[in-house]
């Protein structure tokens, strides 16, 4: 049997779901006499995160001064390495005054059933200043253009802190029963799959051409045994491709152009933060978690509009994060694209000499929109037409 890489931050994964079927249902019975507190749903996601053992080795949300700590310097007061404050924050938390256990509703589902308990180890209000100077370190900016920042500085600042036990894993694993796995689950299939490196690919797309290749050259580069595609099943702004859409996408891609069991397709449940480099490297902290040896870090990598340059998620693993953080290696794509010179899709870094930027089929995410929505075939340099198909019908569906 293969060794895994180890977790982040622990020996063995400590997912927060309650497993035990009996432990849950004495929970969920208790839950119905607790305070009651409706969370937002970055701050559910984090419960299915962490349920899921992908937050290991966090045991539940930060308190302010762990938040702060993680956003100035990338550690808790504890000393932990981690980017990015999970966190359970509301703007009125006054149904649970000096309630020592509370339950959580989940916001994302009709009727907002239990999603976890929480022990109350702490209230606190941030001040603006503080808001704004952990928007500034974790998102670069403070402008509420960004729709990362302008979920955070929108949901409430009084932080709940404590330790949680999960009761479900929300819609997550309702709505998407054959790709939704948890960081307990990818470990599972890649320890029956008998892999050791394992390359793990995050996307919010559907995958066109360019990231087909990134897979492909990724194994290939680090003599991959396999991959697992890692798709974000939770909230993304106005205009992304939604997850059932990506996901049949991506299996029709997988199914005809990658090599039988050399790939897993999977996905998590988190609400995209948009965040860029500091995203990044929590990426990497929960691949790691997942098993992955690796995690493909190409161009632009989580970010939006021109908040970030184009290889900053890549930078800060050289210059922020501390050698010996984290296991994971990252595998460092540059821009990447088809070649009418060569071709075939490559990274441009790599293109022979005298190759010139008009030889490459680039289209923007626009353009690319704008085609399908009228209907017009996207160039297959760009995308295999199975998977152009599925996004056309999509789009088509919409007008
Ligand atoms: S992301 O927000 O999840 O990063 P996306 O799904 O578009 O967005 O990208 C998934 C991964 O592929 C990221 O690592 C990103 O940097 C990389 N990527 C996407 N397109 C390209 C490209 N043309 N060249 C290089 N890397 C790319």
């Amino acid at each position: 049997m293969s060794k895994l890489i180890k977790p982040h931050g622990s020996d063995s994964l400590n997912p927060l779901y309650v497993a035990d079927d009996a432990k849950r249902a004495a929970l969920e019975k208790e839950a119905e006499g607790l305070p009651k507190l409706l969370i937002c749903s970055q701050a559910a996601a984090n419960a299915v995160m962490l349920a899921s053992g992908y937050f290991n080795p966090l045991t539940g949300y930060m308190n302010l001064a762990d938040s702060l700590s993680v956003a100035e310097n990338m550690k808790t007061t504890s000393g932990l390495f981690w980017p990015v404050p999970i966190v359970n924050v509301v703007k009125d938390a006054s149904a649970i005054k000096g309630a020592e256990r509370i339950a959580l509703l989940d916001p994302n589902v009709d009727g907002n059933p239990v999603l976890a308990i929480q022990d109350v180890e702490s209230i606190e209000e941030a001040t603006d200043e503080q808001m704004q100077a952990m928007a500034a370190k974790v998102y670069g900016t403070t402008d509420t253009a960004h729709p990362g920042v302008s979920n955070f500085l929108s949901v409430g600042n009084i932080f709940v802190a404590g330790p949680i036990q999960v009761l479900n894993y929300s819609y997550f694993a309702t709505d998407f029963p054959e790709t939704f796995r948890t960081a307990v689950d990818i470990r599972k299939l890649i320890e029956k799959n008998g892999w050791s490196k394992v390359v793990a690919f995050q996307t919010r797309n559907p995958m066109h051409r360019a990231h087909e290749a990134l897979v492909k050259i990724a194994m290939e580069r680090e003599g991959a045994d396999g991959a697992v595609i890692h798709m974000l099943l939770g909230k993304l702004k106005e205009g992304d491709i939604p997850a059932d859409v990506r996901d049949a996408s991506i299996r029709k891609m997988v199914e005809l152009y990658f090599q039988p069991n050399s790939c897993e397709i999977t996905g998590y449940g988190f609400d995209m933060l948009y965040a860029g480099p500091r995203e990044a490297v929590l990426h990497a902290v929960f691949r790691q978690n997942m098993g992955a040896t690796h995690l493909i870090v190409g161009r632009d990598h989580a970010g939006v509009g021109s908040y970030y340059g184009p290889f900053d998620a890549q930078e800060i693993f050289h210059k922020e994060v501390p050698k010996g953080a984290l296991e994971i290696k990252i595998f460092e794509a540059d821009h990447t694209a088809f070649s009418k010179v060569v071709g075939e899709v490559i990274m441009m870094r790599e293109a022979p000499e005298g190759h010139k930027k008009e030889d490459f089929v680039f289209l923007s995410g626009t353009k690319v929109r704008e085609m399908l929505s009228a209907g017009e075939d996207l160039p297959p340099e760009f995308a295999r037409p199975e998977v152009a198909k599925i996004l056309m019908s999509y789009y088509q569906s919409l007008s």
